[in-house]
């Protein structure tokens, strides 16, 4: 998969299948979503169920992780597109965020996955 810097990425084998069924025409209908990363205007163009975490290793962006399983929140990170851009935080995800305090628009990266349109990855949430 290529960034938008013309860099080729390393993708996890599902998503590099999906991304090669769409450019063969075997996805007809799967729109990609855009991911930007604002701190290194970095974008990424992923499958919807993509994790940001996986977009981010697309994009080559290390991201500190612990468990990448939304337990710990070492990867809470500020988030902003539109309401329906993101699935919608689960458990464990949704009770980690809220044990952290973080701000509303803050998602764990290994947990939030994108749905549809375009994602801007603003910041870690506790770095600043
Ligand atoms: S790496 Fe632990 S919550 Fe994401």
């Amino acid at each position: 998969m290529l960034a938008r810097d013309g860099a080729r990425r390393h993708a996890p084998a599902r998503i590099r299948s999906l991304a090669k069924g769409r450019v063969a025409g075997f996805a007809v209908g799967m729109d990609l979503v855009e991911v930007c990363f604002q701190g290194s205007g970095k974008t990424v163009f992923v499958p919807p169920g993509t994790t940001l975490l996986a977009a981010a290793g697309m994009a080559g962006i290390d991201v500190a992780t612990g468990c990448t399983r939304g337990m710990c929140g070492t990867d809470a990170w500020h988030v902003q597109g539109a309401a329906d851009c993101l699935h919608v935080a689960v458990e464990p995800e949704r009770a980690t965020l809220d044990r952290m305090g973080v701000a509303a628009d803050c998602r764990l990266l290994c947990s939030a996955r994108v749905q549809r349109g375009r994602v801007v990855v603003a910041g870690d949430a506790v770095a600043g």
